[in-house]
């Protein structure tokens, strides 16, 4: 069954979850004379059966993960739409995981100072996360994520069938997001989840898509009620501060929800040093992420690299640094009064 998710950001748009996407963009596209896809070698046998009758399709293929968010790609992704002649009345797609949404959302930003884009996420992460929200942006040699712009698709198509392609170790990552989302806001998540590991979600079609339906109307709902990330959108962050650490750390030799999945479980254990959060609670966040084969927790000699990188994060301000965190499961707080022994306390809770 397809569901309709309204996102209201600074244009609303529908995220269409459970369409055959060839079927659902043919008809998104009757009102644009080109279409450039942007797709990863990946996806290259999907992505050529796709063609529609009166539009003029392109076809773009850039490199796979991180290496699409470079200003080499697009550079390149720029030339072409020049090349082509893409004009204010024509769109992007970006059909792939968060990488090539990313980037196939910043160049729609960035052309002719913004035109049309539509978002065809291809992994658990890009379909809950990436696809959602209208930021787009690429890599700089400083950090990740370090250009980009505000500027949400005119649709997000979420076809799951997609996912049965998703090697184990990206869903997994994906779902540390989904499980976030039930952490801050809906706690059924975490009922639907809970006793379940990876290979009993993956075999249940019907679990899987009412898990994305729920991920994105929480995600749907936040953004809509602060989209340019003041604090509404902070929760979204939840689990993010060490995860970010934790990924630079391992000079991101680790998936983006692997890194979030280790920031959960110290961010509740953050909220209960500081007397906030029962330790039932904790230890459901461990129990859930473990189950699904995530990582919850990190070697102890990394502290005294991460605790200098937790500054970094967007959330801090001056040299405070602020934490998302719960008061009870479903219920976000921020926690900004703690000091370093605290947050070395909790690290040791999660140090392996
Ligand atoms: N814009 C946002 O709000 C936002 C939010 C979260 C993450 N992101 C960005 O998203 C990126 C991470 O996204 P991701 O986890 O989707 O990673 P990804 O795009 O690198 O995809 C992961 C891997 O899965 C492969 N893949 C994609 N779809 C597949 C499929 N259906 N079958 C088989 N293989 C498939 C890709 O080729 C890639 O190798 C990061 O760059 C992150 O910064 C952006």
């Amino acid at each position: 069954m397809t569901r309709t998710i309204h996102v209201h950001a600074e244009h609303e748009y529908e995220v269409v979850i459970g369409c055959d996407w060839q079927a659902t963009l043919k008809h998104s596209l009757d009102s644009y004379t080109r279409v450039a896809l942007v797709y990863s070698s990946a996806m290259r046998d999907q992505i050529k059966e796709f063609k529609p009758d009166n539009t003029e399709i392109h076809y773009f293929e850039v490199s796979d993960g991180e290496g699409a968010k470079t200003s080499q790609s697009l550079q390149s992704l720029w030339n072409w739409l020049g090349a082509a002649g893409f004009t204010r009345s024509d769109a992007v797609v970006g059909i792939g995981g968060g990488t090539i949404t990313d980037l196939a959302g910043f160049a729609a930003a960035s052309w002719l100072r913004g035109i049309d884009w539509i978002a065809i996420p291809t992994t658990v992460a890009g379909m809950v996360d990436a696809a959602i929200g209208g930021k787009t942006g690429i890599n700089s040699d400083y950090g990740k994520n370090l250009i980009g712009a505000f500027h949400s698709p005119k649709r997000v198509l979420i076809d799951t069938s997609w996912l049965t392609t998703l090697g184990d170790r990206d869903f997994a990552a994906g779902l540390a997001e989904v499980v976030k989302c039930g952490f801050i806001v809906d706690t059924q998540i975490l009922d639907l989840v809970s006793g379940k590991n990876l290979a009993d979600i993956r075999a249940d079609s019907v679990l899987v898509q009412d898990l994305i339906t729920r991920s994105v109307a929480v995600k749907a709902h936040v953004v809509g009620s602060d989209f340019k990330e003041t604090f509404g959108r902070e929760v979204l962050n939840y689990g993010h501060t060490l995860g970010h650490a934790i990924e630079i750390h391992s000079k991101y030799s680790l998936r983006h929800g692997e890194a979030v999945a280790i920031g959960l479980v110290f961010a509740a254990n953050l909220a209960e040093v500081k007397g906030l959060l029962d330790l039932k609670s904790v230890q459901m966040h461990k129990q859930i992420l473990d189950r699904l084969g995530l990582p919850t927790t990190y070697p102890g000699q990394a502290w005294q690299h991460l605790y200098p990188l937790l500054a970094l994060d967007k959330k801090s301000r001056g040299h405070q640094l602020r934490f998302v965190g719960l008061s009870a499961i479903g219920a976000t707080l921020r926690i900004e009064d703690v000091n370093e022994s605290e947050l070395a306390l909790a690290y040791e809770r999660i140090s392996s």
